[in-house]
């Protein structure tokens, strides 16, 4: 794992949308892992902007999302198949038949998420693994004691009530999800985890400094092969080891064309 710290949340989202992009340029048929949540709609914003202005093109990429809330159909705007169709996939030239998510409808969802995972071996594996972190350590849905493989996964209350804080009195929220697992995210060739505001610099710290440990899921990141955390400087606010990091990104190669 390496951590790269930028000064404001949209240096942060601009390194992580550059990244994206530069691996989509290389690759059109790039395997791509995607997150939902407040921090990516502006990574999406951007991505949308570089297809317009630059002709980024994502006519052959597939993507696969990370988790989808079990009992929420596509049409539903909680559904975070709704979320990417609005975000990217409606907004971009991606072809539909070649973007994924676990299906929260089906019938028998234990066979669903062992689908889900062969479905990301034919195609060749994820390459490039988009991800967020929720205050309670988790990645994609993989709240504390996770296990390694796609699967059903109850939400934790503190998850529900920060993305559900004002509840549809009618509808109620969901209290389930199916998630990617996290030995599915560790075989992802490579990481991007993006974390802005000072809300996450506490979990961050966690994550990053933290002990390995499943009641932190993110920190299973730190055994990663290629994980790049990406922070602004209010994420980064709990680190220790931040001149380290800051040393990084001056001084490796790998991130000259970026600063
Ligand atoms: C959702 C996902 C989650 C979010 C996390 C942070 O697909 O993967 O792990 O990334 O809950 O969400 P925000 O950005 O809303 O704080």
């Amino acid at each position: 794992m390496e951590v790269i710290i930028r000064e404001r949340a949209g240096d942060a989202v601009s390194l992580t949308g550059a990244i994206i992009a530069r691996a989509l340029r290389k690759r059109p048929n790039l395997v791509l892992g995607l997150a939902t949540g407040r921090t990516m709609v502006a990574v999406y914003d951007l991505l949308v902007a570089m297809y317009e202005d630059d002709g980024l093109d994502f006519s052959l990429a597939r993507t696969f999302n990370l988790d989808e809330y079990i009992g929420l159909p596509p049409e539903d705007p909680d559904s975070y198949r709704f979320y990417m169709n609005k975000h990217l996939f409606h907004r971009v030239n991606i072809d539909l038949r070649n973007t994924h998510l676990p299906n929260g409808m089906a019938d028998d969802i234990d066979a669903g998420c062992a689908q889900y995972e062969e479905t990301i071996q034919d195609c060749g594996g994820i390459d490039l693994q988009l991800l967020g972190i929720g205050s309670t350590g988790h990645i994609g849905f993989n709240e504390p004691l996770s296990a390694m493989r796609t699967r059903a996964k109850a939400l934790s209350p503190e998850t529900i009530e920060q993305n559900f804080p004002r509840p549809h009195p009618s509808k109620g929220v969901p209290k389930r999800a199916i998630t990617m697992g996290v030995g599915t995210i560790l075989e992802c060739r490579r990481c991007v985890l993006l974390a802005t505001g000072e809300g996450k610099a506490a979990v961050v710290a966690k994550a990053v400094e933290g002990p390995v440990t499943s009641m932190i899921s993110a920190s299973a990141l730190q055994l990663h092969p290629k994980c790049t955390v990406i922070v602004d400087e209010a994420a980064a606010a709990q680190l220790e080891h931040k001149p380290y990091y800051r040393w990084i990104f001056e001084n490796e190669p790998e991130w000259e064309e970026y600063r």
